[in-house]
């Protein structure tokens, strides 16, 4: 991570308009809309071959550096139903509305906390100019049932944040594994809100998928682990994006605090939609565990082994959306520029993402597709490279063609092996950013892109 803070801020370039990614994300395989032949779903989407390799890097990257690399931190995987006891302990039932209103003429919704000041002042829509009507609540949580015999069926909830599962595993956790507090449990898992107005691509989603760290801590140490979290997480998104100037903190005000917290920081990115919420790194103190302990009548508190004081843990929680993070990394990386090298005159299209997490390593393109030991040569590598890293095998149309097809989707390094291969073994390096090319033994290249390709 270190390493790629210390990189330069990349040069100014206007922001992305959304429509431009989400075009390119269904044109090269990264988005697509959900059940699209039937007309699809507002706020749910699925994830194509290139979406669910770059999917994977940005939640593996994250395990990496969270449970990993800390040795005071696990891992957990919950399930997506609980039981709706939960729902009402963690305060959701009664709190987790979103306060709308109605336009009486267009008959558009809108949130209240959307809303221009002094279009709800006046009571004016903000579309037509009609009268919005008075706010009416509508909870998030979506519902399902458990069991078949009608009558019998019992009502429950989707998870509206993944995070509970930490608290309802946290006493097996501590039971089962070698952990004292201070400590924290990681999780990677979807959630479900049944929002009101989804939309900005995957900004706002219906289903989505959520990181979270719970730290549990003793009282006294709170502000200590509060600060510690805060700066790590900031870090972390500083060191996977080009872009370092549109990263910032924004406190809570306190009429905007979720029902739990009792103080909050927002990691937030500035893209086409202004600044916005990336992460909440929250203060949730013992509401949690003692919500818990009342609703389950299970004592969830714990005693030190040394001084056998007896307390609820308070908690540090850090929550980021990987739907989020992979949006803002594709508007952080996306730039349409004239060709760097000036040899050619097309404006490329490129995404300038960081090679750890970029979803296809490396390209092996042989120069000339009919010329047989040109393409036997490069299969070979191709086969051997694959092995690491997710590598492709591309001989359709010119090399300047390929290195653009390559360039769209973010690879980082594109190799290619020509007549001077099959006299030396050296191949062509070719580097995405700079269009730089460098030549490499054949036997060195694995070791040469590993070491640019993999986790820092
Ligand atoms: N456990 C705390 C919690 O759920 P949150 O601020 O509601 O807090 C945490 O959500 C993160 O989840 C957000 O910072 C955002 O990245 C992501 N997120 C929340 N709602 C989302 C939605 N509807 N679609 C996509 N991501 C969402």
């Amino acid at each position: 991570m270190t390493q790629l803070e210390e990189q330069p801020t990349a040069k100014e370039t206007p922001l992305v308009p959304i429509e431009k990614v989400v075009a390119l994300s269904k044109r090269r395989g990264f988005v697509y809309p959900n059940s699209e032949i039937y007309g699809g779903v507002a706020g749910i989407y699925d994830f194509g071959p290139l979406g669910v390799e770059l999917r994977n890097n940005i939640r593996r990257y994250w395990w990496w550096s969270m449970v990993q690399l800390h040795d005071n931190v696990v891992g957990i995987e919950g399930a997506n139903i609980t039981h709706p006891r939960v729902w009402e302990a963690s305060g959701h039932v009664e709190n987790f509305v979103d306060r709308l209103t109605e336009c009486a003429n267009c008959k558009r919704r809108f949130r209240i906390d959307h809303l221009p000041e002094e279009n709800w002042e006046q009571k004016k829509c903000p579309n037509c100019g009609g009268k919005l009507g008075e706010p009416r609540n509508f909870n998030l949580l979506m519902e399902t049932y458990l069991g078949v015999v009608e009558g019998e069926r019992m009502k429950t909830y989707l998870r509206g944040e993944a995070c509970q599962n930490i608290y309802l595993d946290y006493d097996n956790v501590l039971k089962s594994s070698r952990v004292q507090v201070p400590f924290g449990i990681c999780q990677i898992g979807k959630a479900y809100r049944n929002e009101v107005t989804p939309g900005n691509f995957l900004f706002r989603q219906r289903e989505f998928e959520q990181w979270d760290l719970q730290f549990f801590v003793h009282p006294s140490e709170m502000q200590q682990w509060f600060d510690y979290w805060k700066e790590f997480r900031f870090n972390w998104y500083h060191s996977i994006i080009t872009h370092k100037d549109r990263l910032r903190f924004r406190p809570h005000a306190a009429d905007e605090l979720a029902h739990y917290a009792k103080q909050a920081f927002d990691i937030e990115y500035r893209t086409i939609l202004g600044w916005q919420e990336w992460e909440g790194i929250h203060w949730r103190q013992d509401w949690d565990l003692s919500r818990h302990s009342q609703y389950s009548g299970q004592d969830l508190s714990y005693t030190d082994p040394i001084t056998k004081e007896r307390y609820i843990p308070w908690i540090v929680e850090t929550s980021g959306g990987v739907d989020r993070t992979f949006l803002n990394l594709l508007l952080d990386a996306y730039e349409e520029e004239p060709d760097p090298s000036g040899r050619e005159s097309e404006t490329r299209t490129v995404l300038h993402l960081n090679p750890m997490l970029a979803p296809v390593k490396v390209a092996v393109l042989p120069l000339q597709k009919n010329k047989e030991e040109l393409v036997t040569t490069a299969k070979t590598l191709h086969k051997k490279l694959q092995r690491l890293m997710v590598a492709q095998y591309d001989e359709v149309q010119n090399i300047g063609r390929r290195y653009r097809r390559q360039d769209e989707i973010g690879t980082p390094y594109c190799v290619t092996i020509d007549f001077t291969t099959l006299e030396d073994q050296t191949v062509t390096v070719r580097e995405r950013d700079t269009t730089a090319q460098t030549r490499i033994h054949m036997e060195e290249l694995p070791m040469y892109l590993l070491e640019r390709v993999t986790w820092k």
